[in-house]
């Protein structure tokens, strides 16, 4: 007994040696490095990742990365963990120059850890780099094509209809209801993706109790936000694997959100039997069956899987399924209740949204006719623009190199920069958000809702690299969001069906809601009696021509 707690002790020791040590070298570097100037570390340990991961602010409120961008200008220095430093950077040419450079600025170790924590041991598309990127990539890509797209909008229909006839009998005699949009938008999207992507019947529309247990799954994952919003979820993924597991054995608390860990073994044990019974149909009846499209996605991870062409592995296969799934519904759904809180607060752009969406002749628009839509367009686009579901995207340097900045710097030593030369292991941030609401691109009223600007685009922001539309929404390069054309498509068609049915008011005072930050990139509208449930109360009143 006396040896195990001595073992325990010295290996506790040599970690903490370790930490210790690594922190000091770091801070001796720091002081004499040319790294742009930033705010004073807040902690040896957290650095200011506490500030960055957690809490939340007001509505149109500036976040942290907002106040010290207007300090410490396009690109500053922040505190990481342990007392290393990290860049955050809203520069454009900066932006640009990793973006075209992705064989040598990769999503971090820790980004990697949390994303395979989730979406199990293979190493799927949103994991994956170079070479073994480019083959994934080639493989299911198809599945996105304009063509493909065109042919999954009745599926975006079928569900939209089938939410808001839901939504029509919640209203009461009084002739209005309420809903909670964060609810019903990540049913109906996670429901889509299981449908178009890989032929599953989530039901999550019409399963209240959950009985569907992958259903269950994500919620409990998506609704966990306590895990999410603690910093210690990304201080325990930087620790090298065997530490992670050495203090998750000891010490079971520590913040660690436990649903978030069961509900993933659960998806990845759901999407092994789903993979597993999908190959062994696919294996038995050919593609010929009703049910397989030749470029659906399912059948394009199983036809590579089962080649044997250089085969994608099971485990990689696997690792697909959940990675879509997420990917694909709660950024949309995300985006989608964003609008319609922006609809809700603003009556005028409501109303002539509502207008141009009641001239349509057809209940059922086509691609084509959804996308001739202007105003349509436009306001998905601000949307996109202001409430962009991923704000910042992280990358490490995997080598010594000089990125161009359009803006010079002034570094911890007062020393003005044109360039910025980061060292190998150097972690970025990229402040999406910053960018998309940067008053010297967009203009004075960059942080306001206003979709007309879409009608008459600024010149400066045609330099944003992006897969869509100027804007970093959906990154861009060869990393570039591969379900852009799949979400903004099915984003129209929630708009184009809910507003042909209701009008949309706030279910709470303004001053009640809140931004969420979740896991420092993404952030929800929530509540501020409750922010960690992450719902928005709307009232819907039956539409009346
Ligand atoms: C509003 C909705 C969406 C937003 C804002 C969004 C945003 C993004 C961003 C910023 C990335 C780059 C991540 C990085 O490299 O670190 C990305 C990648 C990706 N997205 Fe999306 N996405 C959305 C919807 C979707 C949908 C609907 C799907 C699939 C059906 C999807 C599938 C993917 C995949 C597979 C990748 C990885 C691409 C690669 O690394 O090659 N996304 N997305």
């Amino acid at each position: 007994m006396r040896s195990a707690t001595n073992i325990v002790a010295s290996v506790l020791a040599s970690i903490v040696s370790y930490y210790l040590l690594r922190t000091v070298c770091r801070f001796l570097l720091r002081v004499s490095s040319s790294l742009p100037n930033g705010p004073s570390n807040a902690d040896w340990l957290f650095g200011n990742q506490k500030e960055i991961w957690s809490g939340s602010t007001g509505l149109g409120e500036p976040n942290p990365l907002d106040n010290w961008h207007e300090i410490y200008g396009r690109t500053f220095t922040a505190g990481g963990f342990f007392g290393t430093q990290r860049i955050y950077s809203k520069d454009i040419k900066a932006i640009q120059h990793i973006m075209r450079n992705d064989q040598l600025y990769l999503k971090p170790p820790v980004m990697r850890n949390i994303l395979k924590s989730i979406l199990g041991e293979g190493t799927s598309i949103i994991v994956a780099e170079r070479e073994e990127h480019k083959i994934q990539r080639k493989v299911m890509n198809p599945a996105f094509g304009p063509n493909e797209i065109r042919e999954l909008t009745s599926t975006f229909f079928e569900k939209s209809i089938e939410m808001r006839d839901i939504w029509n009998s919640r209203i009461t005699a009084e002739g209005f209801g309420k809903i909670d949009s964060v609810y019903w938008l990540s049913k109906v999207t996670v429901d889509i993706i299981g449908l178009t992507g890989f032929n599953y019947h989530f039901n999550a529309l019409n399963d209240p109790d959950q009985t569907n247990e992958l259903n269950r799954a994500f919620t409990t994952m998506f609704r966990s936000s306590g895990g999410w919003t603690s910093p210690w979820m990304p201080l325990l993924a930087a620790l090298p694997q065997t530490v992670q597991q050495f203090i998750r054995a000891f010490v079971s608390v520590l913040g660690y959100d436990t649903a978030i860990k069961s509900s993933a073994e659960c998806i990845q044990r759901q999407c092994r039997e789903l993979m597993m019974e999908s190959k062994a149909f696919l294996a038995a009846t050919g593609e010929k069956d009703n049910g397989w499209s030749t470029k659906n996605l399912l059948s394009l991870i199983l036809k590579s899987n089962m080649s044997s062409n250089t085969p994608m592995s099971d485990v990689d296969a696997i690792a697909q399924i959940p990675t879509f799934l997420i990917a694909g519904h709660d950024t949309t759904s995300l985006a989608t209740n964003w609008a319609l809180l922006e609809l809700a607060l603003h009556q005028d752009i409501q109303s002539k949204l509502g207008e141009e969406i009641l001239s349509v002749r057809t209940a059922m628009p086509n691609v084509d006719e959804l996308n001739a839509l202007p105003y349509l367009d436009a306001f998905v686009r601000e949307t996109m623009r202001l409430h962009s579901p991923i704000t910042t995207l992280n990358r490490v340097a995997t080598q010594d190199d000089i990125i161009p900045l359009t803006y010079a710097f002034t570094d911890r030593n007062g020393i003005v920069h044109n360039e910025l030369p980061v060292r190998k292991g150097q972690l970025i941030h990229l402040t999406l958000h910053q960018v998309h609401t940067d008053k010297s691109l967009w203009g004075p009223h960059a942080d306001e809702f206003r979709p007309d600007r879409w009608l008459n685009v600024p010149n400066g922001v045609q330099a944003i690299p992006g897969v869509w539309s100027n804007l970093l929404t959906f990154w861009g390069g060869t990393h570039g969001c591969m379900g852009w054309r799949f979400s903004v498509t099915e984003m129209k068609v929630f708009l184009f069906v809910l507003l042909r049915s209701f009008h949309f008011e706030l279910g709470v005072p303004k001053d009640e809601l809140t931004v969420l930050k979740m896991a420092s990139i993404w952030q929800r509208p929530s509540l501020k009696s409750a922010p960690m449930k992450t719902e928005l109360p709307l009232i819907i009143r039956p539409f009346k021509v």
